[in-house]
């Protein structure tokens, strides 16, 4: 069996407002990516980790399973290229495993699809895909706890083809009315949903080699406008009729998007850091 992470951090993060790709933005002295790969190092090298939610099998049959990959998609401008490239070189001089660079394209869905032609081409192109497990990370789920990866890759290993970390919903969720209201700005509620049965989903997401390469297939088959509307690569095994198995995220694994969610994440590291 084979594992492989590819983190997509070629979003520009126009929300964030610095004026540079979101993956290069400061946070607590280091760009947001380096608190990704910070957090993988004991994954690599096949360390067990301390999971209260979810026994980790990597050790169960004796064999240590690292990771055989990582593939970093990357913001194309070269200066911000250069700073993230240099953040996977040292993760790589530190872990022993392969990291590999590439750049992305105008949509999350094009660079997750450069990410894998770059595994195939740097890496796995003789890895067995029905036993290569890879998993897809935003860059900016920053804080994301190595628990939640370990569990992510234990889950496909355990048969499933597509894997997606999620929580509860806590807020009360309505659906709104496509008109406006009368009172300019403002919206009618159509309904409450019941949030029992709904979860917030984050990444990393895993699935097998073989399913990923046949989700790109079946996306390439369908109209313009429809693959736009499958976001994720879940999204697209939903389509394809897959079933797609969900394990326990973490509280930690909050999508940096706005300038709130930088300082949210700020406050946790130093927190973390006293
Ligand atoms: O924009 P959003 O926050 O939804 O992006 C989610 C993740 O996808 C981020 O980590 C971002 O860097 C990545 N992305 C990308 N290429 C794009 C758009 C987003 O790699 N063109």
């Amino acid at each position: 069996a084979r594992r492989a992470l590819i983190v997509v951090a070629a979003g520009s993060g126009e929300r964030l407002g610095h004026g540079r790709p979101k993956a290069c933005v400061d946070l607590g002295g280091r760009p947001i990516l380096a608190h990704v790969m910070e957090r993988l190092h004991g994954l690599a090298q096949g360390l067990p980790t301390q999971d209260p939610a979810h026994q980790d099998p990597s050790h169960q049959d004796g064999a240590v399973r690292g990771l055989d990959a990582v593939v970093l998609v990357l913001p194309s401008d070269q200066v911000s290229y250069d700073q993230l490239a240099t953040v996977g070189e040292q993760f790589s001089a530190a872990t022993g495993v392969s990291v590999h660079h590439t750049r992305g394209g105008g949509s999350r869905s094009s660079s997750v699809r450069a990410g894998i032609r770059e595994l195939l081409r740097a890496a796995a192109a003789d890895w067995d895909p029905a036993r290569t497990t890879v998993l897809i990370q935003d860059a900016a789920r920053a804080m994301t706890p190595e628990a939640v990866y370990a569990r992510v890759f234990a889950a496909v290993e355990a048969g499933a083809a597509a894997v997606v970390p999620a929580l509860p919903v806590t807020d009360t969720i309505k659906r709104v009315h496509a008109e406006p209201s009368a009172t300019p700005g403002a919206e009618r509620v159509a309904e409450t949903v019941p949030r029992s049965s709904l979860r917030a989903v984050q990444t990393p997401q895993g699935f097998t080699l073989e399913l990923l390469q046949q989700a790109f297939d079946f996306i390439g088959d369908l109209p313009d406008a429809q693959a736009e509307t499958l976001t994720d690569e879940a999204m697209i095994a939903e389509a394809m009729g897959v079933e797609v198995t969900m394990v326990p995220g973490s509280q930690s694994a909050l999508k940096i998007t706005t300038a709130e969610d930088l300082a949210a994440a700020q406050a946790t590291l130093a927190q973390r850091e006293t």
